[in-house]
């Protein structure tokens, strides 16, 4: 018989709260507590040290790859046996929750000290592990720990990204003593779980508190550089202007009507960031920067967003007279995860006796790069408030967070018995 295990809510819970001291931060926009967490950062290190700390705590022996990610391992009968891995990221936004990534970091420590109070010894070893950058806020280019080491991204391009400062990731890993020495290519797991927020309506929506995620929509980020004139706002007509403002504010305004039209089937788009350098009240813009954020569940629609967008922006450079220069951020399809896993999933959560439903991942997740090497799968657990995240709005509740871990921790337990 599948042995059955609950873990510990309270301390689950206790822990979620600690970690969200680490970076917190009073956001003006919502008047709530939020946390400000941007990979490589002081206060990523320091929370990096905290999660340390409790894998050593609960007698894990903890290593660090070349590319900052931190694995800690509970060793099994046989130890010749690929492991079952855990994991998720501790990194933030520069507006963050509690509990994006944090949970299934978290969630994976708790179900090591779940296992060790039970006394249970499993047949593989078990890793519980953070991701360097997933958020890809500061460095530009997300999942980038989990893509190093799924060989997408080669370690001396990840290393050599640079922050709004020109600091490199290189840099900063040494700087706050994450410069490990395990091969980022890390031997290849039997399974890869990862637990997370949902992020979105769908769960809550449904009345449940977890979600089996059947996989990750294409993700495309672009920085679009805009170059115009500058020129004097009362004198200059405006037949003459060269206005690298208008230019990019028409960008953001036919992203949301491609949304909008349908033609790109399930298309999210977003500009996010958007800069008109010096901002001079009485200077016709001579640059503007912005990204662009586009994801679609479709590679195909995704293919046709993209293109129509270039040849959008093309024709408005023209008429404009501006130029434009495109850079690639980041980019991936559509990931779907293996059903296999998905499964084992599904059926432990009906043996704990916990309603679910099936759903896409509005989201990237480290999962999605991971799922290249070992056969990967994801729980979701339910958000309140709409299930808004990348907001100090982003809330959990301690059952739904309990629950998705007892999911996350029972199927460890069932694939690392596997023989
Ligand atoms: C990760 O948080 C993403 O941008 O989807
Ligand atoms: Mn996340
Ligand atoms: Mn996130």
């Amino acid at each position: 018989m599948t042995r059955t295990v609950r873990i510990n809510r309270d301390r689950l819970w206790a822990s979620l709260m600690e970690l969200k001291q680490i970076g917190a931060y009073h956001d003006q926009a919502t008047g709530l507590p939020g946390v400000r967490r941007l990979a490589l950062t002081d206060a990523d290190a320091e929370a990096r040290r905290r999660c340390v700390d409790w894998m050593l705590q609960a007698g894990l022996t903890v290593r660090v790859d070349r590319i900052g990610n931190v694995y800690a391992t509970r060793p099994g009968r046989d130890r010749s046996l690929p492991c079952v891995l855990m994991g998720s990221h501790i990194d933030t936004v520069a507006t963050g929750g509690a509990f994006d990534g944090t949970l299934g970091v978290l969630g994976g420590i708790e179900v090591m000290r779940t296992l060790n109070d039970a006394g249970i010894q499993t047949l593989r070893d078990i890793e519980v592990g953070f991701f360097t950058e997933e958020e890809g806020v500061r460095f530009g280019t997300d999942m980038l720990g989990s893509a190093v080491t799924a060989g997408r991204i080669p370690l001396d391009h990840a290393c050599k990204l640079t922050d709004a400062d020109g600091k490199t990731v290189g840099d900063e890993l040494i700087r706050i003593g994450f410069d490990g020495d395990a091969d980022e290519r890390r031997p290849i797991p039997h399974a890869y779980l990862e637990c997370h927020i949902e992020q979105g309506p769908i769960l809550a929506d449904a009345g449940v508190d977890i979600g089996i995620v059947q996989g990750v929509q294409s993700i495309s980020w672009q920085r679009l550089t805009v170059r115009g004139e500058a020129a004097h706002a009362g004198t200059t007509p405006i037949a003459a202007r060269h206005d690298a403002g208008l230019v990019a504010a028409s960008v953001v305004v036919e992203a949301r009507r491609m949304c909008d039209s349908g033609d790109f089937g399930q298309l999210r788009a977003t500009v996010g960031n958007f800069d008109l350098g010096a901002g001079q009240t009485n200077v016709v813009p001579h640059q503007a920067t912005l990204t662009i954020d586009l994801r679609n569940p479709a590679d195909d629609h995704m293919t046709a967003a993209e293109q129509h967008l270039a040849c959008y922006v093309d024709q408005l450079a023209a008429r404009h007279g501006v130029q434009v220069a495109w850079e690639r951020m980041a980019k991936t399809a559509v990931v779907p995860f293996h059903p296999a896993i998905q499964d084992l999933l599904a059926a432990t959560a009906d043996d704990l006796g916990l309603p679910y439903v099936r759903a896409m991942s509005g989201a990237g997740h480290d999962a999605q790069e991971i799922s290249a090497i070992c056969p990967t799968a994801m729980v979701f657990v339910a958000g309140e408030n709409g299930g808004f995240s990348h907001t100090p709005r982003e809330y959990s509740n301690p059952g739904a967070c309990a629950n998705g871990t007892d999911v996350l921790a029972n199927a460890v337990l069932r694939l690392a018995d596997q023989p």
